[in-house]
């Protein structure tokens, strides 16, 4: 066990000293959790293998799973990669610094350990001045993936961090509560068209905007665990997102989830199990149960993504054993919000009919 460093920074104008005693922590090989505007990640200099080897063990990752490499600035994108096309130059050129992770063929100064073995590499450049600092300060590439223990929802805050990984990693930025609240949309520019292997932060309508074509992975809109070869992304295959509570799904219209709700909230109450409802500002009155949880307006699904990860760890907080939660609209953020609910849920989903 190591005695976790807390460095409390502003997430506009971070201390620079406290940067400085982060980057040097990185700089020497060890682990510092940061924020970026997606989720905190838990960051190692992306160029020494020792330290993502080190990194892979405080999350209990597994090995095959490569983490996304943060940047601050895109010649270190020209180094990293083999190829840049124009089409990738439009998208970094529209999308960062921002919630796009970028799939590339990578260049031979990648450590193996650091894309799990792979020929291809994912990078963004985050939109958040502690990363920036951070990357900049500590003069390297750093391998970040999000800062959880490998299966649990991604934290959001310090404070999510230290619940999974206080004691197994040198420190942590605190700069308050992240603003997106769900991941980075991650896109494969190594196949055509391009793919979105994890829908996330920039929307699939925004990214069909920009370029020809954009195709989702079927995994992105699955409702039920496919076949292992369809994941093209190592991560998608491993259990994720998961509340330690068991979890249902209920799909469906807004006129008709409320009723199959409370009909399951019975059933695991007779059962003696201690039941949360995860709804909607629109739907909670509805409700009785153990604990009772909004995840915000159905009309502002940026919120709702905001929201999800620290109210599916609240739930465990408070000691519930089963979540049933309502679905939202597959539109804007809303297309990442129902790809975790599901990935949560283990894709025990029951569609509620009229
Ligand atoms: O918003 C985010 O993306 C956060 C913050 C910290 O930047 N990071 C994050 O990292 O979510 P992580 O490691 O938890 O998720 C990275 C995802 C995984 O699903 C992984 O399988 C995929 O990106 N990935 C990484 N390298 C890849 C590659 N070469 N090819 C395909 N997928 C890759
Ligand atoms: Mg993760």
């Amino acid at each position: 066990m190591k005695k976790t460093l807390v460095l409390t920074v502003d997430s506009q104008q971070p201390d620079t000293e406290k940067i400085a005693v982060a980057a040097t922590i990185i700089k020497k090989g060890g682990l510092v959790a940061f924020p970026t505007e997606t989720v905190y990640g838990l960051g190692a200099d992306a160029l020494n293998g020792k330290a993502v080897m080190a990194l892979f063990e405080a999350k209990k990752r597994p090995l095959d799973n490569p983490p996304i490499v943060h940047v601050c600035d895109l010649n270190d994108v020209y180094r990293l990669t083999q190829n840049v096309s124009e089409e990738a130059e439009r998208l970094m050129k529209t999308f960062w610094p921002g919630p796009l992770t970028l799939i590339f063929r990578r260049s031979k100064i990648v450590p193996d350990v650091t894309v799990a073995g792979l020929d291809t590499i994912a990078i963004r450049i985050p939109r958040h001045n502690v990363a920036l600092e951070l990357i900049r300060k500590s003069g390297c590439p750093i391998a970040a993936p999000s800062a959880n223990l490998a299966g649990k929802p991604s934290p959001t805050s310090a404070k999510h961090v230290l619940d999974d990984l206080d004691g197994r990693v040198d420190a942590v930025l605190d700069a308050g509560p992240t603003h997106i609240g769900v991941e980075s949309t991650v896109l494969d520019l190594t196949i055509d068209p391009p793919q979105i292997l994890r829908p996330g932060g920039t929307p699939y309508e925004a990214l069909l905007n920009a370029i020809e074509k954009v195709e989702l992975n079927p995994v992105v809109v699955a409702d039920r665990a496919l076949p292992i070869e369809k994941a093209r992304s190592p991560g998608t295959k491993h259990k994720h997102y998961a509340p330690n509570a068991d979890m249902v799904l209920v799909e469906g219209e807004v006129e008709v989830v409320p009723r199959k709700v409370k009909e399951l909230v019975r059933l695991y109450r007779a059962k003696g199990r201690r039941v949360g409802v995860l709804g909607t500002d629109e739907t909670v009155r509805n409700y009785t149960a153990d604990v009772v949880k909004s995840m915000g307006s159905r009309s502002d699904l940026a919120g709702v993504a905001r929201n999800l990860f620290r109210l599916l760890r609240e739930f465990d907080a408070e000691g519930v054993e089963v979540i049933i939660a309502e679905s939202v609209q597959m539109k804007g953020l809303g297309l990442a919000v129902m790809n975790r609910l599901r990935k949560a849920s283990g894709y025990k989903i029951i569609k509620a009919n009229t």
